[in-house]
């Protein structure tokens, strides 16, 4: 059964993008919560080195949709295809493994220890080692400075407790757990949401630097001004179905808003115009 799936979704992949293999390709992802229909059967490829914008109104489905990406929720129908192979996960662990990482949006940050503890949240063998004292614990101080200047964030106390950081540095920290395993996609939902303008800078620099290293983004976010700095393609849900996608350099803001609404792409009276 996996092996005629799998080449399949691989030529699928293959033939939507003309460049080279995507490395993520979902098809046909349904996922509901009771009555909602919260994703009506979506595709999508991600491909390597590529931000993908993900907008729609609120409830469109966009977090869920990465969810089931990052193995936050196990979709009702679909496919996952990674790097041509066809995958199964139902965990963000199982996820992690497929080097797929995602910073949520409620960050999932622990505010009653300290930011080198944040860093190596999910990585237990770390923590555990910590356990046995002052050089584990300076260590773990270490890697988590090393962590942080590597991806040029700066937060000055190492032991402070997470509670106690501002927004910006909050979610560098999320960000920051998420890119130290390494992630071939790194998923952001709302990473700048509650952002000052420095701070999103950092953030849209941060995006930037992935790229370079090969890393897939995927990017969502209700600034749409930033789709523009940093995405290669920008997908637009609507009612838990993708109903546009376009390249950043073939379309504008006015019709990103427009196709946001609902105008131009369903044939039913639109939410609003
Ligand atoms: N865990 C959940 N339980 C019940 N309903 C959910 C859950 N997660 C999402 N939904 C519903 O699914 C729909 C899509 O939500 P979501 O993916 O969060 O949208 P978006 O991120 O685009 O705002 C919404 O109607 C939302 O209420
Ligand atoms: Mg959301």
């Amino acid at each position: 059964m996996t092996g005629s799936g799998l080449s399949e979704a691989a030529q699928a992949a293959s033939h939507s993008n003309p460049h080279g293999l995507a490395r993520v390709t979902m098809r046909g992802i349904q996922k509901r919560f009771g009555s909602i229909e919260a994703l009506r059967g979506v595709d999508l490829d991600l491909m390597p080195g590529e931000c993908l914008g993900l907008v729609g109104d609120n409830a469109a489905g966009k977090s869920t949709l990465t969810k089931v990406l990052s193995g936050a929720y196990v979709a009702d129908e679909g496919t996952i295809t990674i790097d041509g192979a066809l995958a199964s996960f139902r965990t963000p662990a199982e996820a992690r493994r497929h080097r797929i990482e995602m910073v949520y949006q409620d960050l999932s940050l622990c505010d009653t220890i300290d930011v080198a503890g944040n860093l190596f949240l999910g990585r237990e063998k770390f923590v555990g080692a910590s356990l046995f004292g002052f050089l584990a614990k300076r260590r773990m101080a270490e890697e988590a400075r090393r962590m942080l200047d590597g991806l040029e964030i700066n937060i000055p106390n190492m032991s402070a407790l997470v509670a106690q950081l501002s927004g910006g540095q909050r979610q560098s920290i999320a960000i920051a757990r998420a890119a130290a395993f390494d992630p071939q996609v790194l998923i952001m939902d709302e990473p700048t949401s509650a952002l000052a303008v420095a701070e999103v800078e950092a953030v849209l620099a941060l995006i930037q630097r992935l790229k370079a290293r090969g890393v897939s983004v995927v990017l969502i976010t209700h600034r749409l001004q930033d789709l523009f700095r940093v995405c290669d393609r920008i997908a637009v849900m609507y009612e838990g179905t993708k109903v546009a996608e376009r390249q950043i350099a073939k379309t504008d803001l006015t019709e990103i808003v427009k196709l946001i609404v609902g105008e131009g792409h369903v044939s039913k009276r639109g939410t609003a115009s």
